[in-house]
């Protein structure tokens, strides 16, 4: 049985006040909401804010980045102990937008995936392809290199998958159920032969435009574990509706 995992990806949005202020709005919505695992992923500045207004509820903390030292003279980083420092369950590694600005390639998110799970964080590992790879037919080469590539001698404890592709992200256009599942379906297959039946524990999660209207039939697909979303997720209601997708059935 996996549980499914909806994660809010806030970006860089939110200061610290603001964050206090959805979480008190947003708690309140989903209190009681114990049949999906529930994160929060703000900016490093609003993470230890969040830590102390998230305490002792139904919602865990992610950050959206980490640094594979433990520490030392790498200005700017943020290393994996830090993030547990301040109650992070998970850490979002590899999303398309730190590939595409900052230069992520396959080696540096499988040091950052190899340092995340050796210091006991959960992993949300974010793959996809661009539409330009989808166009030319390439999809699931690009999946498969970013999988081995970011998976590489890792041990997958605490991992979980985010298929995002690229096209999807931010444009309002949502990949069909259809390409979902036959993505999700990929990925779940390829981690089998990487690491046999533990895959079948593995969360997908579909990142992409998910939105209160789209979240129940990509749930309903059978290899879509969960969601991650980025604008819909930045109004507390909108991303409650979310979580309960259950209850309001697209509505
Ligand atoms: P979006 O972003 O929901 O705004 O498309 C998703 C993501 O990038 O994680």
């Amino acid at each position: 049985m996996r549980i499914p995992l909806i994660a809010a990806n806030w970006k860089m949005h939110m200061t610290t006040a603001e964050t206090r202020e959805y979480i008190t709005e947003f708690l309140p919505l989903v209190e009681g909401v114990n049949d999906v695992e529930i994160v929060l992923a703000p900016p490093f500045t609003s993470l230890a804010v969040a830590a102390k207004f998230l305490k002792g509820s139904n919602v865990k903390l992610a950050a959206q980045n980490v640094f594979w030292e433990e520490k030392g003279a790498y200005t700017g980083e943020i290393s994996p102990q830090m993030l547990k420092d301040v109650e992070c369950s998970y850490v979002i590694i590899g999303h398309s937008e730190r590939r595409q600005y900052f230069g992520e390639t396959d080696e540096t998110v499988n040091k950052k995936i190899g340092a995340a799970v050796a210091t006991g964080l959960g992993v949300i590992f974010c793959i996809g392809e661009t539409l330009e790879e989808r166009e030319a037919g390439k999809t699931f080469d690009v999946l498969k290199k970013q999988l081995t590539g970011g998976l590489r001698d890792r041990k997958i404890d605490g991992l979980v998958i985010a298929y995002e592709p690229v096209w999807a992200i931010g444009t309002g256009k949502t990949a069909t159920p259809e390409q979902a599942q036959e993505a999700h379906e990929f990925i779940r297959n390829e981690l089998r032969s990487l690491y046999g039946d533990v895959s079948e524990s593995i969360r997908i999660l579909y990142g992409g435009s998910v939105k209160p209207e789209n979240i129940a039939t990509l749930m309903a697909q059978r290899d879509v574990d969960g969601g991650l979303v980025g604008g819909a997720s930045l109004k507390p209601d909108s991303f409650s509706r979310i979580v309960k997708f259950k209850e309001t059935q697209g509505g």
